[in-house]
């Protein structure tokens, strides 16, 4: 699989905070027989995320987008705004498993606004911001989002 990766994290474009969710999709992909080929962080903005999703969807032609943080409440959370205005088909069942699966280890699973869809031939995942909430998602997702893949192409 072509992957990219993006976090999503004003502090962590600003270099405020170093990104350990970017790594930890990596070595999640890399333990599970994949690489990455692009990943980029981007902040909280909604034009940002959205233009970034569609540069590796329409000119990279990834596979695979993940997006890791800006799920959640606060105000500047506008991660899932964007992907629902870049998916052209509605692919929800990998975030629903994904927080249904979560919902076993916090409650507070249920605080992720995160989607999934298809843009193209790509498959793209929201994933929360922590690097807990990362592994415990992708882990559990991953092998499911690979036979997506497969089917799409
Ligand atoms: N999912 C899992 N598996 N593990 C977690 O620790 N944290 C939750 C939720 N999903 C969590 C999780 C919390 S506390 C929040 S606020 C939301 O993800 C949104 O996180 P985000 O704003 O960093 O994207």
């Amino acid at each position: 699989m072509n992957v990219g990766i993006i976090t999503v994290s004003d502090k962590g474009y600003a270099g405020e905070r170093l990104d350990e969710s970017g790594p930890e999709i990596k070595r999640i992909l890399s333990e599970n027989g994949h690489s990455y080929s692009e990943y980029v962080i981007v902040p909280d903005e909604e034009g940002m995320i959205y233009n970034e999703i569609v540069r590796m969807c329409d000119e990279l032609r990834l596979d695979l987008v993940l997006t890791t943080g800006g799920t959640g409440f606060s105000k500047r959370d506008v991660t899932p705004e964007a992907t629902l205005k870049a998916i052209t088909r509605n692919a929800p069942g990998i975030c629903e498993a994904i927080r249904q699966n979560s919902l076993a280890i916090t409650r507070r699973a249920m605080l992720s606004r995160a989607v999934s869809g298809i843009r193209g031939e790509t498959i793209i995942v929201n994933l929360p911001g922590s690097p807990k909430a990362v592994s415990e998602s992708l882990e559990f997702a991953i092998d499911s989002i690979e036979h997506g893949v497969q089917i799409l192409k």
